[in-house]
C-alpha cells in the first residue's frame, strides 16, 4: 500500500499505492508508517520524496471507513513523525492533493506540484474539518485570511494559485517526481528548522477579533444552519491564538463534535448518492455499464428564451458546435446579444477564449438537418411542441436524438409525434441553464438505453449532475413541488402569512422560501399551467364550494393575485411588495395582509395560530410522501435520485441530505404519524394520504435509507 525504493543513490522514494486515488485507508497509513520508519533509519537514505502511483498524489481519507470501527495507525502522529524527521521530506504532488492528502503534504518539509495538480481541504463539504493538523498548519503557512477562505469553502485550487498563496514551494510542468528527487538531493543534510510548519508562529492579522467576527457572521449567513463551516472558523481561530499543541487539542475537540453529527452523515450520504445516480438503470434492466452512448459533436437548440439561451451557451462551452434556432426575429437579436455576454463572462472566469464561433444562429428550423442531437426549449405548450417534434422528425438526419426541455409535459406523447420514438428523451435543465448543476434526464416508455446513455453522457460532459428518471407529470422535482406549494397556500388560508411560511423554510435551510421564490420566478407561470388544467380561475364565488375543484381542496389565492396583475418581482407586487417593477428586495405588504383577512372572511375561514413546526411538517412531509409515491411508481430508481435532484436543483439544504434522507433521520414512523394526523384534520387533501410504500417501510421496521432501493425492487417484482 506504500512502497519504498531508493533512487538517485540516496533518495528514499515512498509511493502510495491504492487505486483509484491513493486514499488514506488503514493499509495505506500503515504503509506510510513503515516506509517512513525504514527510510529514516536507513543510513544510505539522505532525503525522502513522497508521491502517489499513477500520477495521483492522494485523494484524502477513505470515506468508506467513516462510521466503521477505524483501525490502523491514526493520521495525526503519522504526519507528525514526518514533520519531526531529521531528513528532508519532499511531497511530489501530481493529480490531486485533497483533504488528508494535502495535510500529509503539509507535514512534509517541501512541496512541489505539477502544473495541472489540484489542491484543497474539502472536509467542510462532508460536514467535517481538516483534523489531521490541516486547520493548524495551513494558517501558519499562508496566513489566516487565505486559510479561512480555503477551509470554510473547501474549494479546490490550481497549482498556480497554490504557489501564489505559498501552499507549495515550486510548480513544474515536467515529471514532478523527477524534479522532487533532484530537489531532495540538493537539500539533503540542510537544516530543517524553518521548514516544520507546526513550529512556525501563525501570522496575526491586524484587527484579528474584528476579522473573525466578520467572517463568522458571513459564514453563519451562507451556511444556512450547517455547523461544519463554523467549526472550521473556530479551529482557525485556535491556530491564530493558541500554541500549536493546544490548537491541535481544539481541532480534535471540534472534530469530535462534527464526526458523529447528523449533518456529517447527511453530507457524506450526498457524496455517495451523487456517485450512485451516475450508475443509472432502466426498468427494462438496461444499465449505465452496458449501454453505449452515441457520439455527439453538433447539437441544436430550438427556442432561445430564458432556457434555450443558457442551454446553447452551456453546449458551446462544452466544445460542441451549436445551431441556435429562434423564429421571432426580435428574440433572436436579443438572444444573440445576451448569449455573447454570457460566453464572454464564462470565458473570462475560466481563463479561455469565448466560444463565439461555436454557435450559429438561425431563424429557420431547417438548419437542424445535420446535427446529432436537438434540445427543444420552446414555450410550455403541448400543441406547439407537438408541431416542433413533427418538424424535427422530418428534418433531422436518421439517428438524431430529439430531446425536450419541458418542465413536465408527457415525453411519451412527444415521442409519438416522431418516426423514431426510441430516440426521444427529456433533458430537463434548471434556470439559469448554464449555471445550475442539475439535469433531469427523462426516459419515456420507448426511449432506447442508447438514447438515455447519450443524454446522460452529454450532461456529464456539460458538468451537470445528471439524474435518470421515468416519465410522469412534472417528473421527479416538479411533481414533488406540487404538494409542497399546495400546503403553503392552504397555510395562508388557515392563518399564516407569506413571511411566516418563508421564515420557517429559510430557517430550515432553503435559500429562499416558497413565496419569495414564487415572486422571483413569476406567479403567472403556475397560473398559466393551472388554467390549461381547467383550474386557475378565482370564480368570484365565496364559501367552501369556491375552494373545491375537481373534487379536492383547492386554493385560488394565487389566481386572485394574478387576476390583480400581481405577478411578483416583475410587476413590483406579488406575495411581497418591491420598490419598483423588477425590484429585488421584497418587504411585507400590508395590502396583502388585509387581502388575506378579507379572503378568509369571504370564504368562511377562521384564522388560527400557525407555528414553524406545522409549516415544516405540512410542506415537507407532503413533499416527502410524494417522493415515496415516485419510488412506488418506479419513476426514480432509489431515494438517492430524489435527494440529488432536490439538493442540486431545488435548494434543499445539503447538510440535511435531501428529502428522503431527511425523512429517515426524522424517523419514518413520525412522518407517517404526522401525515395521518393532518389527513384526519384535512380529509379533502389527497396529498396528505400516506402512501403505501411509506406504510410498508414502517411496518417492516423502518430500514435505513440505503436499504430502500431493495425494498422498492422487491415491491416491483411482486407486482
Ligand atoms: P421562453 O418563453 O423564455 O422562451 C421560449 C422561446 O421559444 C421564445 O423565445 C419563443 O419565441 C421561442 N419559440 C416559440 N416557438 C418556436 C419555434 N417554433 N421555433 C423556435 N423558437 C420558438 O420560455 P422558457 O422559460 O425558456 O421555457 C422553455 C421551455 O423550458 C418550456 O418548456 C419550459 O417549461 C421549460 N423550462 C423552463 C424553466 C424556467 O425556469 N423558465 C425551467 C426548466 C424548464
Amino acid at each position: 500500500m506504500a512502497q519504498l525504493t531508493r533512487v538517485s543513490g540516496s533518495v528514499g522514494l515512498i509511493t502510495l499505492q491504492s487505486p483509484p486515488v491513493n486514499a488514506l485507508s488503514a493499509a495505506v497509513r500503515q504503509g506510510i508508517v513503515d516506509t517512513v520508519q525504514r527510510a529514516l533509519s536507513d543510513p544510505e537514505v539522505k532525503s525522502v520524496v513522497v508521491c502517489g502511483q499513477n500520477g495521483i498524489f492522494c485523494g484524502g481519507a477513505d470515506i468508506k471507513e467513516f462510521g466503521t470501527n477505524m483501525s490502523g495507525p491514526p493520521l495525526v502522529p503519522l504526519i507528525h513523525a514526518i514533520e519531526v524527521a531529521h531528513k528532508p521530506v519532499v511531497a511530489a504532488i501530481e493529480g490531486i492533493a485533497l483533504g488528508g492528502g494535502l495535510e500529509l503534504a503539509l507535514g512534509c518539509h517541501y512541496r512541489i506540484a505539477h502544473s495541472k495538480a489540484k489542491l484543497g481541504l474539502p472536509e467542510v463539504t462532508l460536514g467535517l474539518l481538516p483534523a489531521a493538523g490541516g486547520s493548524q498548519r495551513l494558517p501558519r503557512l499562508i496566513g489566516v485570511p487565505a486559510a479561512l477562505d480555503l477551509i470554510t469553502t473547501g474549494r479546490h485550487i490550481t497549482a498556480a494559485e497554490a504557489l501564489k498563496l505559498g501552499v507549495v514551494d515550486q510548480v513544474t510542468a515536467h515529471s514532478t517526481v523527477d524534479v522532487a528527487v533532484k530537489f531532495a538531493l540538493s537539500v539533503a543534510g540542510k537544516p530543517l528548522d524553518g521548514r516544520r510548519i507546526s513550529s512556525l508562529p501563525c501570522p496575526r492579522p491586524p484587527n484579528m477579533d474584528a476579522l473573525f467576527e466578520g467572517v463568522m457572521k458571513k459564514v453563519r449567513q451562507s451556511a444556512r444552519g450547517a455547523i461544519a463551516p463554523i467549526a472550521c472558523v473556530q479551529a482557525i481561530r485556535a491556530a491564530a491564538t493558541l500554541p500549536y499543541d493546544q490548537g491541535m487539542e481544539r481541532e480534535l475537540e471540534l472534530m469530535a463534535s462534527l464526526f458523529t453529527s447528523d449533518q456529517a452523515r447527511a453530507l457524506q450520504y450526498i457524496f455517495f448518492a451523487q456517485r450512485a445516480v451516475a450508475r443509472w438503470s432502466m426498468p427494462s434492466g438496461a444499465r449505465w455499464d452496458t449501454s453505449k452512448p452515441r457520439p455527439v459533436h453538433k447539437a441544436a437548440v430550438i427556442g432561445l428564451g430564458t432556457m434555450g439561451r443558457g442551454i446553447a451557451v452551456a453546449l458551446a462551452q462544452t466544445g460542441l458546435s451549436v445551431v441556435a434556432v429562434e423564429t421571432q426575429e426580435k428574440q433572436l437579436m436579443a438572444a444573440k446579444q445576451e448569449m455573447s455576454g454570457m460566453l464572454e463572462r464564462g470565458a473570462k472566469r475560466r481563463g479561455v477564449a469565448p466560444a463565439f464561433d461555436k454557435i450559429r444562429y438561425s431563424p429557420d428550423i431547417k438548419a437542424v438537418a445535420d446535427v446529432d442531437l436537438v434540445i427543444e426549449a420552446v414555450f410550455e405548450d403541448m400543441a406547439l411542441k407537438e408541431k416542433v417534434f413533427q418538424q424535427l422528425s422530418a428534418l433531422c438526419k436518421p439517428g438524431t436524438l430529439l430531446c425536450t426541455n419541458t418542465s413536465g409535459l408527457d415525453v411519451d406523447h412527444l415521442a409519438s409525434q416522431t418516426r423514431s420514438p426510441e430516440l426521444v428523451v427529456g433533458m430537463h435543465f434548471f434556470a439559469p441553464a448554464h449555471v445550475m448543476k442539475l439535469l433531469e434526464v427523462v426516459y419515456g416508455s420507448k426511449s432506447s438505453p442508447q438514447a438515455l446513455a447519450t443524454a446522460m453522457q452529454l450532461g456529464k460532459k456539460m458538468g451537470k449532475v445528471s439524474v435518470a428518471v421515468g416519465n410522469c407529470r412534472g417528473f421527479v422535482g416538479n411533481r414533488m413541488l406540487k404538494p409542497y406549494s399546495e400546503q403553503a397556500f392552504f397555510l395562508l388560508e388557515e392563518g399564516a402569512t407569506p413571511e411566516l411560511v418563508d421564515g420557517a423554510l429559510e430557517d430550515f435551510g432553503f435559500p429562499m422560501g416558497l413565496f419569495r421564490m414564487s415572486d422571483l420566478s413569476g406567479l403567472d407561470v403556475g397560473w398559466r399551467v393551472r388554467k390549461v388544467d381547467g383550474l386557475g380561475k378565482s370564480s368570484g364565488a365565496s364559501g367552501q364550494q369556491a375552494r373545491i375543484r375537481q373534487g379536492r381542496r383547492y386554493s385560488p389565492l394565487g389566481d386572485v393575485l394574478c387576476e390583480q396583475g400581481r405577478f411578483g418581482q416583475k410587476t413590483g407586487r406579488g406575495w411581497y411588495q418591491y420598490d419598483k417593477p423588477g425590484g429585488r428586495v421584497g418587504r411585507p405588504d400590508p395590502w396583502l395582509h388585509s387581502f388575506l383577512e378579507e379572503y378568509r372572511a369571504q370564504h368562511g375561514l377562521v384564522a388560527r395560530r400557525i407555528d414553524h413546526q406545522e409549516v415544516l411538517e405540512r410542506c415537507l412531509y407532503t413533499l416527502i410522501n410524494e417522493g415515496f409515491r415516485i419510488l412506488e411508481d418506479g419513476i426514480a430508481a432509489g431515494p438517492e435520485e430524489i435527494d440529488i435532484i432536490y439538493v442540486f436543483g431545488y435548494g434543499w439544504p445539503r447538510h440535511r441530505g435531501g428529502p428522503m434522507f431527511y425523512a429517515s433521520m426524522v424517523g419514518l414512523e413520525k412522518v407517517l404519524a404526522r401525515l395521518e394526523f393532518y389527513q384526519e384534520a384535512h380529509p379533502d387533501v389527497p396529498y396528505l394520504q400516506p402512501c403505501n410504500l411509506l406504510k410498508r417501510l414502517v411496518a417492516s421496521g423502518s430500514p435505513p435509507v440505503h436499504k430502500w432501493r431493495e425494498v422498492v425492487k422487491k415491491l416491483h417484482s411482486q407486482l
